[in-house]
């Protein structure tokens, strides 16, 4: 893996524990264990996709389902896009994982608006990539609400260190 996507990875990894450990205490029932695996591995085949062109969670997810990792393939294939509209009450591993990775640029936690604004720069100069980034826009708008309702915090207050207190790896 490229150094660069390690660190982002890395950070991904602390924002999704830190929200799943909390939203657990509201009574969730997150698999942290499948977090923790998911949002580490979530861009593992991206290196060799940039190569390739090929779709890095689409392969992320077929290598991690060949070695017998069926669930952690399945959160790594959703983490760019979500499959189905999720419960209303209940957090899925998938949503956390897809949602910590739209709250890091890099490896710096940002709001959704500035993550959103580097992605239409970098993906959104055709109109079809515009038409699919609002759409994602939109779906994890739907999950942020749905996660900060339950934990009664303001989704910016992930910026501003409480993830630092996660596990440094
Ligand atoms: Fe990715």
């Amino acid at each position: 893996m490229l150094e660069h996507i390690i660190h982002h990875s890395l950070e991904v990894a602390r924002v999704a524990l830190f929200l799943s450990l909390e939203l657990n205490k509201k009574g969730q029932r997150i698999d942290i264990a499948l977090v923790e695996a998911a949002s580490l591995l979530h861009d593992f085949a991206k290196t060799e996709c940039l190569k390739t062109k090929e779709d890095h969670a689409k392969m992320g997810c077929q290598l991690l389902k060949g070695m017998g990792y069926e669930r952690v393939g399945e959160v790594v294939a959703q983490h760019i896009r979500l499959e189905k509209e999720g419960n209303p009450s209940a957090v899925s591993e998938e949503e956390v994982v897809n949602y910590a990775d739209k709250r890091v640029m890099h490896d710096r936690i940002v709001p959704l608006e500035e993550r959103f604004k580097d992605l239409i720069e970098r993906y959104g100069k055709q109109p079809s990539g515009r038409k699919t980034l609002g759409q994602l826009n939109r779906e994890i708008r739907r999950v942020e609400n749905k996660i900060f309702m339950i934990l009664q915090i303001d989704p910016n207050a992930l910026a501003s260190g409480l993830v630092k207190e996660m596990p440094q790896f």
